[in-house]
C-alpha cells in the first residue's frame, strides 16, 4: 500500500502540535508517594537509573546534532529546542529525583562526545556527507525512541501491578505520553528524506555501511558498561523472552527505508548482534557474580 506522502509543512505542524499539547513535565507535579520503596527497588531500580541517565544524556545529543548537522532547518530547530530537549531534560530530572527517592544514588550521565562522532562532524560540513549524517540521525533517533515507548510501556504495566499508582500516574505515564510523538517527527524525518529521494545511490550505500557498523542500542554510548547493562534492563522488563520480535519492533523504520531491497529481510540483522552482543556482557558479568556494574 503507497504510504501518504509526508511533506516538510506536515512535519512542522507535527512540532508544533508537540509543543502545544505536552509542555515539559513538572517536578512539582509528581506525587512522590511510594508504597513499598525496596520492593520497586528491587524489581525496576536498575531500569529506573538506566533511563535516568539515558534521559539526561539529551544535552550531549543536542551536541551531537549540532555538531553533526550545522545547517540544521528550522523544524529541527524548533523540535530539539522548544519540544524534545525541554520535555526530555525533565524525564530526566524526574526519574533522577525517583531513583534517590528509592536510595539509590543519582545518575551519572555521559556528557563527553565520542571521538566517532567528532570525526563525522568533520567530515559533515561537506554536503553530500552532511545528508548521510543527517538520515543516520533520524533513523537512530527512531529506533531509540522506539525502545523508550517499549520501556515505559513495560514499566508501567508492572508498577501498576504493584499498585504503585503514583508513580505510574504522574511519573511513567504523562512520560510514556511524550515519547511517542518523538518516534514520529524521526520516523517522518528519515522517511521524508528518502521519499524525497535525497540522497543518490553511493549515499545510500555509505548510509547503510555506517549504519551496521555503528548501531547501538540506546544509551549503550558504544560502551561494554553500559551494553551489559541495557541487556539487565531487558530482562527486568521481559523484553529478553523474544529477542526477535524485539529487534523486529526497534528496527521497523530502517527496514523499511534502507533495507527495503532486501527480500526476506525481517530486521536488519546488526540490531540482533547488539542485542546477543548485550546478552553475553551481561552473561559474562553474572558468571562473574555481579549482576550490575
Ligand atoms: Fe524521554
Ligand atoms: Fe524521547
Amino acid at each position: 500500500m503507497p504510504r501518504q506522502l509526508i511533506t516538510h509543512q506536515k512535519i512542522a505542524e507535527h512540532v508544533a502540535r508537540l509543543g502545544e499539547l505536552y509542555p515539559p513535565i513538572s517536578l512539582d507535579s509528581v506525587d512522590r508517594t511510594i508504597l513499598r520503596p525496596d520492593l520497586v527497588a528491587a524489581k525496576f531500580g536498575n531500569v529506573i537509573d538506566y533511563l535516568a541517565r539515558v534521559e539526561l544524556e539529551v544535552d550531549r545529543n543536542v551536541l551531537e546534532l549540532l555538531v553533526l548537522l550545522p545547517d540544521v532547518d528550522d523544524t529541527n530547530k524548533t523540535f530539539y529546542s522548544d519540544v524534545w530537549q525541554p520535555q526530555e531534560i525533565q524525564h530526566g530530572l524526574i526519574l533522577d529525583r525517583l531513583q534517590q527517592d528509592l536510595g539509590r544514588s543519582a545518575a551519572a550521565p555521559h556528557l563527553e562526545l565520542s571521538f566517532k562522532i567528532k570525526i563525522l562532524g568533520a567530515l559533515a560540513s561537506l554536503k553530500p556527507i552532511q545528508d548521510i549524517a543527517k538520515l543516520l540521525y533520524f533513523l537512530t533517533g527512531a529506533s531509540t525512541e522506539r525502545q523508550a515507548v517499549l520501556a515505559y510501556n513495560r514499566i508501567n504495566t508492572g508498577l501498576r501491578e504493584l499498585g504503585e499508582t503514583a508513580i505510574s500516574e504522574t511519573i511513567i505515564t504523562p512520560i510514556k505520553q511524550q515519547e511517542p510523538g518523538h518516534f514520529a517527527f524521526y520516523q517522518m524525518s528519515a522517511t521524508a528524506m528518502i521519499q524525497d529521494k535525497v540522497l543518490n545511490p553511493w549515499q545510500l550505500f555509505l548510509t547503510r555501511v555506517l549504519r551496521e557498523r555503528s548501531y547501538n542500542l540506546v544509551g549503550t554510548n558504544n560502551m561494554r558498561q553500559y551494553k551489559g547493562d541495557m541487556c539487565g534492563v531487558a530482562i527486568d522488563l521481559g523484553l529478553n523472552a523474544d529477542l526477535e520480535g524485539y529487534a523486529r519492533e526497534i528496527g521497523r523504520v530502517e527496514s523499511r527505508l534502507l533495507w527495503a531491497h532486501k527480500q526476506g529481510m525481517d530486521f536488519p540483522p546488526y540490531i540482533l548482534t547488539a542485542l546477543r552482543e548485550s546478552v553475553e556482557l551481561y552473561q559474562e558479568r553474572i558468571a562473574r557474580g555481579m549482576a550490575f556494574a
